[in-house]
């Protein structure tokens, strides 16, 4: 007869630093004093480590982390393939082809589906390099309307930054439990196990998966020690177990092809942990945001939440920013974004309300657009021609909204189910916003 017996804390409860070292114990004195792998460990836990970095990296790069656990992590039959087509993160096409191109792409909102659970509900929208080789990035798309049964997955590939566009997420994880609400994110390292129920029913978002080394804090330069997103809010969770011998199954992401293994325990039996390497939550809303306060448009790195750099100083495989409800100031300033072209390529997403840059509705919640390496882009003819035009009184913009994009060096291809199979892309986009601008080019007088 399978048991399940939940050790009763409080089911969220959080660590807050960012890449603070942290330890928590489910049950007083499971954390060995002094020695991560003593001879017995507490109550007859296992000693396991669990490296986000090589061991060798340099002390400020370098995350591991101890976890005491009631059966090992390598406690499973053999992993196989898995064929459902429908639950690749590939999509229909297991053999998937990138699609580069030059053109301005922007979707309509995709589809809920009821139908799947987390591990069926991710969608491979599009990416960059290889996490074989790890470089680069893949951007996913997931709605999903079941709980997770007795189910774990991990990505072997790289760390999931999950945006939640619409619902609640529970994630419990190896390390603990996680409930990420509307304007939150969760950040699921490369390898941690976990598994996603639905507290209050269907939910839909983005993922950035980063396959080379991890999320970090950007540098603040000359604005100092705060702002921006502060250190202290972000959260990690409690360890938090079950002990459970009944069967499991346990997905992984490797090489973005799934494999299942089964296991006769269950995966979330880690009572206690510590270390560096684990996930984290963070509320969108506590971003500190700044900007000019006399005239023009600092770049938007300003409003970068989190970075994945490059091995070249100042250049991310991927940046995760937000454009948060805030006052522009500005005098004789065009306040919308520039016109632009840039050596970066752009994915943006909208989590809700409107984004200020655009007007007519094209692009919306739950919708995206991608302006790739040197795709020119800017505000759309109306967005201009009101931005041009305005009294420029102080505003707040983007109240009730939250937008956001990821940046990456990389140039960004599009898959099959991107282009084709959700039929979604806007076909008018460029028509929409630019090809329609207008000159007003006056020539001097001579
Ligand atoms: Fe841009």
């Amino acid at each position: 007869m399978p048991v399940t017996s939940f050790h009763v804390v409080e089911k969220y409860t959080y660590m807050n630093g960012f890449q603070s070292y942290h330890e928590s114990e489910a049950i007083k004195g499971a954390l060995p004093i002094a020695a991560n792998s003593p001879q017995k460990p507490p109550y007859g836990l296992y000693a396991e480590k669990l490296s986000g970095t090589a061991f060798t990296a340099p002390r400020h790069e370098n995350l591991q982390t101890w976890l005491y656990r009631i059966i090992p992590a390598a406690s499973h039959s053999k992993f196989e393939p898995y064929l459902n087509p429908d639950a690749q993160p590939t999509s229909d096409n297991l053999n998937f082809k990138l699609h580069q191109i030059p053109n301005q792409l922007r979707w309509d909102p995709f589809d809920m589906d009821e139908s799947k659970d987390w591990v069926h509900a991710m969608k491979y929208l599009g990416g960059a390099g290889d996490p074989t080789m790890k470089t680069g990035i893949g951007i996913l798309i997931f709605a999903a309307g079941k709980d997770m049964a007795k189910e774990a997955f991990y990505s072997a590939d790289g760390d999931f930054l999950i945006v939640l566009q619409h619902g609640v997420l529970d994630i419990q994880t190896e390390l603990g439990r996680l409930l990420i609400r509307p304007n939150e994110i969760a950040v699921i390292p490369r390898g941690i196990r976990y598994r996603v129920m639905l507290p209050e029913g269907p939910v839909r978002g983005y993922i950035l998966e980063l396959y080379q080394g991890h999320f970090q804090l950007p540098e603040l330069g000359p604005i100092g020690s705060n702002c921006l997103a502060n250190a202290r809010d972000f959260q990690a969770p409690s360890a938090f177990f079950e002990e459970d011998t009944s069967e499991w199954k346990l997905f992984t992401k490797f090489d973005n092809q799934l494999f299942l293994a089964l296991q006769k325990h269950s995966p979330f039996d880690v009572v206690a942990w510590h270390g560096l390497y684990y996930p984290y939550k963070y509320d969108l809303g506590r971003f500190s945001v700044i900007g000019s306060t006399s005239f023009d448009h600092p770049d938007p790195s300003i409003y970068t939440v989190l970075t994945g750099p490059s091995d070249h100083v100042g250049t991310a495989i991927a940046d995760f920013v937000i454009f948060p409800p805030r006052w522009l100031v500005q005098e004789d300033t065009f306040r919308p974004p520039w016109y632009h072209r840039n050596t970066m390529s752009e994915f943006m997403g909208l989590i809700q309300g409107d984004y200020d840059a655009k007007t007519g509705g094209g692009f919306k919640p739950a919708g995206a657009s991608l302006h790739n390496i040197m795709s020119a882009h800017g505000p759309d003819g109306n967005t201009r021609d009101k931005a041009s035009n305005a009294v420029l009184k102080p505003v707040k913009v983007g109240e009730g909204s939250m937008a956001f994009m990821f940046e990456s060096c990389l140039m960004v291809g599009v898959t099959d189910w991107g282009l084709e199979h959700c039929k979604k892309v806007q076909d008018d986009y460029n028509e929409q916003s630019w090809e329609s601008l207008k000159s007003n080019f006056k020539r001097p007088v001579e």
